[in-house]
């Protein structure tokens, strides 16, 4: 068993790592969360009371927290996700992804290394401290569009491709892969960085386009999308990425990156409209009171496809993502279980059977800025 300490365990994808860890492994967490709006303890009720797991509310920029919650809890795994995650709001506002991001992570490294320095050897052998990271840190790729008559092989982010991040989200967290590759080369921290596709599935935090799709849908709102909607993103299943992320963390090599993904390329218009039609079998729009084009009513649509509305495009958006996962899967022997179908019937399934989840979040300041932002643009 190892005591694994978590940040951002409160947030998306760190509570499905910190599920998975505490439902199907025997390790132990500490989850450490400053509770952001894009964190909450709910996502974790089926483990919060279990005596494998515990939590404390720090902000990684804090050092002396940090100290204090190294001493106290004695990992031998850091599993770093905290982070400020939503690039909509890295362009209203920078800074906060620059501190919890770039002056987060450094306060972490720093403090995970004097922690792993003053460990006997055996500890200090098999300490690992494990960096989460996007595939948008390389920018984007080439959109099929643009290639007609340059042949079929579409490129795909390789673990060496060039970093050229294009928003202050992406730019941060190359920041923050940059720092911690170099803690390992000069101060000899056993470090391991991931890099990964889109993630998707339960308890995903309403302002991304997957949760806010289903909510606005049923709820007789505008389906806002971007441009076209031929952006190309490659999703991959939340907990597909907890098992990875938990395969690396314990068995990577360090000193090395893998990049995870799902093999699942589709255009945002796509899953939009993939979206409707599970929603048209498993909650019909004619028995949905919100959904009527006679009401006058929010949407004032007949169907959920038909509250589609493209929107104004975000500045700098990357038109396509898509990774090449053969490295873990050739070294560690991971594969998605799920398929894109598979993925997103379960998730749209889990947002109609949990709605007080929904609206617990939904209460905070997400809607306050959900306003602001898609009924300027929309
Ligand atoms: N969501 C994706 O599709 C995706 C894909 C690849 C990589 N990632 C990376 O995975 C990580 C987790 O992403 P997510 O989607 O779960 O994010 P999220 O926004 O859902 O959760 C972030 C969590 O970090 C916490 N946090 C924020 N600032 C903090 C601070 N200063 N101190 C302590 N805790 C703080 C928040 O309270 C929240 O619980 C991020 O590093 C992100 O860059 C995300």
């Amino acid at each position: 068993m190892k005591k694994i300490l978590v940040t951002g365990g409160a947030g998306f994808i760190g509570s499905a790592v910190i599920r998975h860890l505490i439902q199907d492994t025997p390790h132990a967490v500490v989850n450490v969360d400053k509770l952001t709006y894009a964190g909450n303890l709910m996502s974790l009720a089926s483990v919060s009371d279990h005596p494998r797991y515990a939590f404390e509310q720090v902000d990684i920029c804090d050092a002396a927290a940090l100290k204090r919650v190294f001493n106290a809890h004695q990992p031998d795994i850091i599993m770093h996700l905290a982070a400020e995650s939503h690039v909509d709001r890295s362009i209203d506002g920078p800074g906060e992804f620059i501190q919890t991001n770039i002056v987060g992570t450094y306060t972490l490294l720093e403090q995970a290394r004097a922690y792993y320095e003053q460990l006997p050897f055996e500890r200090r052998e098999s300490f690992r401290f494990h960096h989460i990271s996007t595939d948008e840190v390389y920018g984007d790729l080439p959109h099929p569009d643009e290639m007609i008559g340059e042949g079929n092989t579409l490129p795909l982010f390789t673990e060496t491709t060039a970093y050229a991040p294009s928003s202050p989200y992406s730019a941060s967290k190359a920041a923050s892969d940059h720092l911690v590759r170099a803690w390992q080369r000069t101060y000899k921290l056993p470090t391991l960085v991931t890099n990964c596709s889109n993630n998707y599935g339960p308890y995903h935090f309403p302002e991304k386009l997957i949760p806010l799709v289903i909510l606005n849908a049923l709820a007789g709102k505008a389906l806002p999308v971007y441009g076209k909607g031929n952006q190309i993103r490659d999703w991959l299943y939340v907990e597909d990425h907890a098992r990875a992320l938990v395969l690396v963390a314990t068995q990577g090599q360090v000193g090395e990156t893998y990049n995870i993904g799902g093999h699942n390329e589709k255009q945002n218009i796509e899953v939009v409209k993939t979206i409707c039609a599970i929603l048209e079998e498993l909650s019909p729009s004619e028995a949905n009171p919100n959904i009527d084009s006679y009401s006058c009513q929010p949407g004032n649509a007949d169907s959920y496809l038909a509250l589609i509305k493209y929107v104004q495009d975000r500045p700098g958006h990357d038109m396509r993502y898509a990774i090449d996962a053969s490295k873990i899967e050739r070294e560690l022997g991971w594969k998605p279980q799920e398929t894109f179908e598979s993925g997103i019937r379960k998730t749209v399934q889990w947002y109609l059977d949990n709605q007080d989840w929904v609206q617990q979040v939904q209460s905070g300041d997400y809607q306050q800025w959900i306003n602001k932002n898609y009924k300027e643009r929309a």
